[in-house]
């Protein structure tokens, strides 16, 4: 495994405009349209997503059981009767092939896509990580489109290792996403990384790490731009692991509003280890090149403003403008902060 990167929504990709669904989507609520539909269907396996394709529109709540799609095929859920749930349970898991993808596409009117307890859709992205993204190399599926979803939600999904970019949200309307998990931590180098224009709340914050200990652990190159961070644990992010090796250079958070943090606004710390801090930092994976350029907001009044805990000698070419994290408390347990940073 690998620096893992989590953050609760990435990409937004595509026009904001917004559009009404196609009139194919709407179903007429007549009684005997909701009876026909009335069903909960469950597919599993390598056969369930051409099952669930063809059936999508006589089931009203659509489970995916450990569906394993085939290479090259969407699992297209798109056009679903209005008010169809979609839930995955286990692992969803995808063939390999170069191809744009996507690797799921849903829309349809007051849809709720959701994961079960432990489900995870693992798109087992270093099959494609070559470094390049969409700039070059191997052709990588999108892994979700969310286009076309009206008055709808994305819940409780974790997404693991997506080959690209994650979510591709286009004509939506009043579509939510909550508590959605992107984990990319089980491969690749965590090079250039460009993560912008995302809305996060109630989660962890905008998090790198923890970095160390895993088989590889180097992060280098990540630029967070324009995110709001709201009603979240912490709001910027950066922990690296007790005792281990590695290196995190080159991050940049910019454009940065938090509000209602309850932890940390800013915590950058080395001495991460089984999930937990021990509050004695190590020197192992230098924190180098973090910049972070206009940082802006408040945390709640019993959290911290800003946390850095620092080994000796360990971070440095920290790069820190316009940070102002007002609200909470000024941290007495700062060590070895690099000059333009502060607590
Ligand atoms: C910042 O992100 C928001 C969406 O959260 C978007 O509307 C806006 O255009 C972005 N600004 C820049 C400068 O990219
Ligand atoms: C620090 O960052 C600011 C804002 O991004 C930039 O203008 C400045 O040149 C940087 N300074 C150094 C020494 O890199
Ligand atoms: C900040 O304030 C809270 C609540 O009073 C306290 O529990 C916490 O220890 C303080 N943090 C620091 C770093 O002083």
């Amino acid at each position: 495994m690998v620096p893992s990167l989590k953050l609760c929504l990435v990409a937004l990709l595509g026009a904001a405009s917004v559009q009404a669904a196609p009139a194919s989507d709407i179903v007429p609520t007549t009684a005997s349209a909701l009876e026909r539909r009335a069903s909960s269907c469950t597919f599993t396996g390598s056969k369930g997503a051409a099952s669930a394709i063809k059936a999508k529109k006589s089931c009203s709540t659509i489970t995916l059981n450990n569906v394993a799609v085939p290479a090259g095929t969407t699992l297209d859920l798109t056009g679903l009767n209005k008010g169809t749930k979609v839930i995955f349970e286990g692992e969803t898991t995808f063939g390999y092939k170069e191809w744009s993808g996507p690797l799921v596409s849903v829309s349809g009117t007051d849809i709720t896509v959701s994961g079960a307890s432990g489900a995870v859709l693992n798109g087992d992205g270093a099959r494609w990580w070559d470094g390049k993204g969409t700039n070059g190399g191997k052709t990588k599926p999108k892994f979700f489109y969310a286009h076309k979803m009206i008055n709808s939600n994305i819940q409780n999904l974790k997404v693991k290792n997506s080959p690209v970019q994650v979510f591709s949200i286009n004509g939506a309307s009043e579509l939510t996403l909550n508590k959605i998990t992107i984990d990319n931590a089980d491969v690749n180098s965590g090079k250039n990384i460009h993560f912008t224009g995302a809305t996060c709340t109630g989660g962890h914050g905008i998090s790198i790490g923890s970095v160390g200990g895993r088989s590889d652990n180097t992060v280098d190159t990540v630029n967070i731009e324009n995110c709001s961070i709201s009603n979240s644990q912490n709001g910027v992010r950066v922990k690296t692991v007790y005792g281990e090796t590695g290196s995190v250079k080159g991050v940049t958070y910019k454009d940065i509003t938090l509000s209602g943090i309850t932890k940390y606004g800013v915590v950058i710390e080395q001495d991460y280890k089984n999930g937990s801090p021990t509050g004695t930092p190590t020197n192992g994976v230098p924190i180098t090149g973090l910049t972070l350029n206009n940082v802006k907001g408040t945390v709640s009044s019993s959290a911290t403003n800003v946390y850095v805990l620092c080994a000796s000698g360990a971070c440095s070419g920290w790069n820190w403008s316009g940070v102002s994290v007002k609200g909470g408390n000024t941290s007495s347990k700062c060590k070895n902060v690099p000059s333009s940073a502060s607590c």
